[in-house]
């Protein structure tokens, strides 16, 4: 496995490998690596001649300063995880090597960003079409690999490529969970022991809800979803919207779509974290 830190030695062994017609999975990550990352990873490996996993905390996607400042740093221990898998090449560059310049652009995803994340994180999804967009410039991979768990980040990925006309296959992968349910995330580690034991309720409730989809209303299923979750002390519920899983607008009635996803973003403390469950799959 390659650690490499700059654009200019990426791209030197990336031109020779695509000479010799080599395929390049991408996985990029802001690092803090859990077993979801892994499973990127491996897939990446298993589908590519050659694995990249870029490493960057890309500032321009955070709209609260103190989560970035927040955000765990663990580029050693990231780095044993991904030589153990057999990795080719980690890429962790400083911010200039990214945004030699500010990166002014902005994007517009329509109704695709003004719901959920985009609406409770004014410019997240702009920051993270500037780094995706500027990664894939740099790496030119012929595939790249995204978790389930950011349901709307891949919804806003795939439009963005599908605009830029990049010629990079988006993999969506399941959500990878811990053996209690909790999504895995690289904000769990700043939960607390006792806001650990809690958050495990928003995968239970998740799963009770899909249960209770049959006899419920759109309406009342998403009252019952956030009320269960906010009468824990310590959890307070963001957002639950269930949404149909391609425009990622709100539905009224269940008929509204062929593809209910209900998705989920809850305060535990001052610990931000997201869910999603797929009512019925296509
Ligand atoms: O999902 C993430 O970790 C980040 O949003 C991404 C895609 C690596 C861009 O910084």
């Amino acid at each position: 496995m390659k650690l490499i830190r700059t654009v200019a030695e990426l791209q030197a062994i990336l031109v020779q490998k695509r000479e010799k017609n080599k395929s390049i999975g991408f996985v990029p990550t802001m690092g803090a690596l859990h077993q979801g990352h892994i499973e990127l990873v491996k897939r990446a490996i298993a589908e590519n001649d050659i694995s990249v996993v870029s490493i960057f905390v890309n500032p321009t996607q955070f709209n609260d300063q103190n989560d970035l400042l927040k955000y765990p740093r663990t580029l050693d221990a990231d780095c044993k995880l991904l030589q153990e898998i057999a990795t080719d090449i980690v890429f962790s560059p400083d911010e200039n090597e990214i945004y030699p310049e500010p990166d002014i652009r902005q994007f517009n995803f329509g109704l695709l960003e003004t719901v959920m994340e985009g609406r409770f994180r004014p410019g997240h999804f702009n920051g993270v079409a500037q780094v995706v967009s500027r990664l894939f410039d740099i790496v030119k991979p012929d595939k790249a690999y995204f978790g389930e768990k950011d349901f709307q980040q891949l919804a806003i990925i795939r439009e963005l490529v599908s605009r830029l006309k990049r010629n990079v296959q988006i993999v969506s992968c399941p959500i990878v969970r811990e053996k209690d349910g909790l999504a895995m995330s690289s904000r769990n580690i700043r939960l607390n022991e006792n806001q650990r034991k809690e958050a495990v309720l928003i995968f239970k409730t998740l799963s009770d809800s899909k249960t209770l989809r049959k006899e419920y209303t759109v309406q009342a299923l998403k009252q019952w979803v956030t009320s269960q979750i906010n009468a824990v002390s310590g959890l307070q519920v963001e957002y639950f919207d269930i949404v149909d899983g391609f425009t990622l607008q709100s539905i009224k009635e269940w008929s509204n779509t062929e593809y209910p996803v209900g998705c989920i973003a809850v305060y535990a403390g001052k610990v931000r974290l997201i869910d999603n469950i797929v009512y019925c799959t296509l």
